[in-house]
């Protein structure tokens, strides 16, 4: 049959192509849009992603431009790549934060096992995607982040509103940050925050200038108590992950986090294995399992739920946190960096399959 060039023809020749994570047609999901057909073949249209942060865009273009290709007469196909982050789906009873897409919690049985570490840096893996950002602090004894975002002297501005105080979030290396440290003196005793956290956490979520937001990110403290409560009680979330370190015992309380966050019915999009193996700086090519090997895999694979990556322990990583340069900033190329970018993209597809089908 002889086809002739023209917009038609060509979202007929792209129907077949599907998002490989979405398992539907692009043309189906309103994904490709304003196609064009210039003199002497030349084809060009955009490709609106669900997620800045695809993890397969170069797979999809690539898949478009074989099909269009197909079609006699055409000589170029020119792809313009944009994102529409889809709104997480509504939850009764719970009431979202206007503005903000997907509320995803990082989160761990077990203490200091990497959990405001990986929420960072996957912050910040997101924004430099181009995504909008933000994250927001839930560690009220023991908050950490602004000194791992490079904000650990800034101040909250605080606007009057007819509806009480709204803040204005700090920001530094493309994220928006809210944080206990930021209101309190760091000298103030622990046992005065302890009745304070659901109006913090609340104040957080609904007095906050977030903006617009595709992902807000919440660093959760250890345990499955209070904050995680207050938390999943209040809003909607889209999701949490897991962060767990090899070691049994690690495991064994990331499954009473699964539990609870089943529980509350908060789909749980992945397990994140951090510290699995040690690499020595002067000898970049050894190994070490320290904590043992191949845990999280197991644990992810028994609860049913994806491994979103594992993650090295590098003296590199524990630096960027210290000094407020997140390791996907201060040294993109190392094997950490690769691995929380590979994972905040993981998520983020897995954002938009929860939210679209
Ligand atoms: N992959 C890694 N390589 C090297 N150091 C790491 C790695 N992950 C975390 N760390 C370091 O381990 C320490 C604990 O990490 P982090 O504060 O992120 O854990 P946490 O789970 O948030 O702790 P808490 O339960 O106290 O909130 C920090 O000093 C951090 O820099
Ligand atoms: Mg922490």
């Amino acid at each position: 049959m002889n086809k002739i060039l023209d917009s038609q023809s060509v979202l007929e020749v792209l129907r077949p192509v599907q998002d490989p994570e979405l398992r539907k047609s692009l043309v189906e999901l309103n994904m490709i849009r304003n196609v064009q057909i210039n003199d002497g073949g030349n084809v060009s249209f955009t490709l609106v992603l669900t997620t800045p942060a695809c993890p397969l865009r170069e797979f999809i273009v690539e898949d478009c431009q074989k099909a269009v290709k197909t079609l006699p007469g055409v000589t170029n196909v020119a792809v313009e790549v944009t994102a529409e982050t889809p709104q997480q789906k509504s939850v009764p009873d719970r009431t979202g934060v206007p503005g903000v897409k997907n509320i995803l919690a990082v989160s761990s049985g077990k203490g200091g096992v990497g959990k405001s570490t990986v929420a960072v840096n996957i912050a910040v893996a997101l924004a430099q995607t181009g995504a909008k950002v933000g994250l927001l602090d839930a560690d009220i004894y023991g908050p950490n982040d602004p000194t791992m975002l490079g904000l650990s002297d800034a101040q909250l501005v605080v606007h009057s509103s007819p509806n009480g105080e709204i803040l204005e979030p700090a920001f530094n290396h493309g994220v928006k940050l809210v944080s206990m440290a930021f209101l309190i003196d760091k000298d103030q005793p622990v046992i005065w925050r302890g009745p304070m956290l659901n109006g913090i956490i609340r104040k957080f979520l609904y007095q906050v200038d977030w903006g617009e937001l595709d992902y807000l990110i919440v660093d959760m403290p250890p345990g499955t108590g209070d904050a995680q409560l207050t938390l999943t009680q209040a809003v909607p979330m889209a999701g949490a992950v897991i962060v767990t370190t090899p070691q049994t015992v690690s495991l064994l309380d990331s499954r009473k986090g699964l539990r609870m966050f089943q529980q509350l019915n908060v789909p749980v999009l992945g397990i994140v294995e951090n510290m699995s193996y040690f690499i020595p700086p002067d000898m970049p090519e050894k190994q070490y399992d320290i904590f043992g090997s191949g845990g999280g895999a197991k644990t992810a694979e028994e609860l049913g739920v994806p491994l979103l990556g594992t993650i090295p322990l590098e003296i590199s990583t524990r630096i960027g946190g210290d000094n407020g340069v997140p390791i996907v900033v201060a040294d993109p190329d190392s094997a950490s960096a690769k691995a929380l970018r590979a994972i905040a993209l993981n998520l983020a597809g897995k954002v938009s399959v929860a939210a679209l089908v």
